[in-house]
């Protein structure tokens, strides 16, 4: 018998991944994928913490899991077996269990590829199981060839970080900074482009950190690899994300230049524009480093767009400071972005300075720069209207005939569209833009492509 999986994602793109992974994992122990937790015999959160507020959510939702889990016990439907997975599992391993007595099984990033063993063992005992190792053999030896499930799809090539940014807890939930070998990300790649997929990104926590053996036997960058990930025949998009600035190197702004593949957007986080700060943050770069970056991608690819993360209220942030960052956001340009008020996480160097700021003045900052970087997202979004962009169409729109795809910018495109075309890459007219998405046309075969 069908058993019922219900799945939840909290946090980044590599959660997002690993889930689909732990999904097919279970796939031979009969369960499979579930839209609601309420009659589902197993409920994994796939968790983040990265922000008080993301860990916060989980034991919110353990609390309502609790509740579901006594009804269906009661309606005689069986027991939910209940799991803690993801980055917040890493941090608090065994204290899941304190705070939540009812969960059976908490598990790190790092060892989900063990899943099928651990529910053999939790039903076994009743609960209590525990895996927050950071295994020497890596994860991604043992799990199948992933299946497709759409036109895009996402593909782990790095994990952890060494980086060790003062706010930041991704270093000690996801562990030190390992690339999987190039041949497996080829093997990976083309085993998706035969399902059909047309656009993949490649996932790490600094992707472009990368540094896996090539097929050659030397180690290969990220410039390197996307190079033979461009020769995949079927593959038409490739992106990758999230980036660091100090790991764009030579080979990756060359890749820029000379890979058509290579979508002309990218997620660069910057964090600050003011130096002092991304000092104290640890991010070993100056805001003019940035500038500079920006200025090479530009220069190598010229219709470049990019996107970034801000924090506001670091530690000791004073208004010069946050001027600054102001500054490098009009200096820059930016057509989307995630920005954040600074939180405090255990265990990390900032979250002991003294000179916390005030929750009030890191809203008031948190709105002006949303103010500015949302009138730039909507600044882009207009000055596509009226030209000719390749989009490619992944699913069905919000209504009948109608599909959405994404630009080479990463903009939702929506259009009347047969449903065949999901997979296509057509050239759309835009006409009419929205803050976070644009609405267009089949252009017609004299209208050339003309963007940015
Ligand atoms: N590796 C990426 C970021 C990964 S975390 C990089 O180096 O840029 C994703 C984003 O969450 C970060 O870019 C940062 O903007 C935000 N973030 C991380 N820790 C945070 C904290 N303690 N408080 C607020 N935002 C945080
Ligand atoms: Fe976190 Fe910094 Fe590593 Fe990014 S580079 S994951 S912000 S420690
Ligand atoms: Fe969150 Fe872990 Fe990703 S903390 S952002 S899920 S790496």
């Amino acid at each position: 018998m069908t058993k019922k999986l219900f799945v939840k994602t909290y946090g980044c793109q590599m959660n997002v991944y690993d889930s689909d992974r732990m999904t097919e994992l279970l796939a031979p122990l009969g369960y499979a994928a579930v839209d609601t937790p309420a009659d589902a015999d197993m409920v994994i959160l796939n968790t983040c913490h990265i922000r008080e507020k993301a860990a916060d959510k989980v034991y919110s939702e353990l609390g309502r899991l609790r509740d579901m889990r006594q009804e269906r016990n009661d309606s005689g439907a069986g027991d939910m077996m209940i799991a803690v997975a993801g980055c917040v599992a890493q941090a608090e391993g065994a204290e899941v269990f304190r705070r939540a007595p009812w969960v059976d099984m908490v598990f790190g990033p790092q060892t989900y590829h063990r899943l099928p063993e651990m529910v053999a063992r939790a039903a076994r005992q009743g609960g209590g199981v525990l895996d927050t190792d950071f295994p020497a053999d890596p994860k991604f030896d043992e799990l199948a060839a992933p299946k497709a499930s759409g036109v895009t799809a996402f593909l782990t090539i790095q994990e952890g970080c060494d980086k060790f940014c003062t706010f930041c807890v991704v270093p000690y939930t996801r562990g030190g900074e390992y690339s999987r070998a190039a041949s497996q990300v080829i093997t990976e790649a083309e085993a998706l482009a035969g399902q059909g997929v047309r656009e993949i990104t490649l996932l790490g926590q600094n992707v472009n950190a990368y540094h896996g053996v090539g097929s050659d036997g030397s180690e290969w960058g990220l410039g390197r690899l996307l190079r033979a990930l461009a020769d995949i025949d079927g593959l038409q998009r490739i992106r990758y994300t999230t980036s660091h600035p100090r790991d764009v190197d030579d080979e990756l702004i060359a890749a820029h230049r000379d890979l058509d593949a290579l979508m002309p957007f990218l997620h660069l986080p910057v964090q600050s524009g003011s130096d002092r700060i991304l000092t104290a943050m640890n991010r070993r770069h100056s805001a003019d480093d940035y500038r500079r970056i920006v200025d090479r991608l530009r220069t190598a690819r010229p219709d470049m767009v990019l996107s970034s993360d801000f924090i506001v209220g670091y530690p000791g942030e004073s208004d010069r400071d946050f001027e600054q960052t102001l500054k490098l956001i009009r200096d820059v340009g930016f057509v989307q972005a995630f920005s954040f008020k600074y939180s405090p996480r255990p265990g990390t160097p900032a979250a002991a300075d003294e000179i916390q700021v005030d929750e009030a003045v890191k809203s008031a900052r948190l709105a002006a720069l949303q103010e500015e970087l949302l009138g730039q997202q909507t600044a882009f979004n207009q000055s596509c209207v009226g030209k000719v962009m390749p989009v490619l169409f992944e699913k069905p729109g919000r209504h009948a005939g109608q599909l959405v795809g994404r630009t080479p910018f990463l903009q939702p495109l929506y259009a009347d569209m047969d449903a065949s075309h999901i997979g296509d890459i057509l050239n759309i007219e835009i006409t009419t833009a929205n803050p976070n998405s644009l609405s267009g046309q089949l252009a017609g075969p004299d209208q050339e492509r003309a963007c940015a």
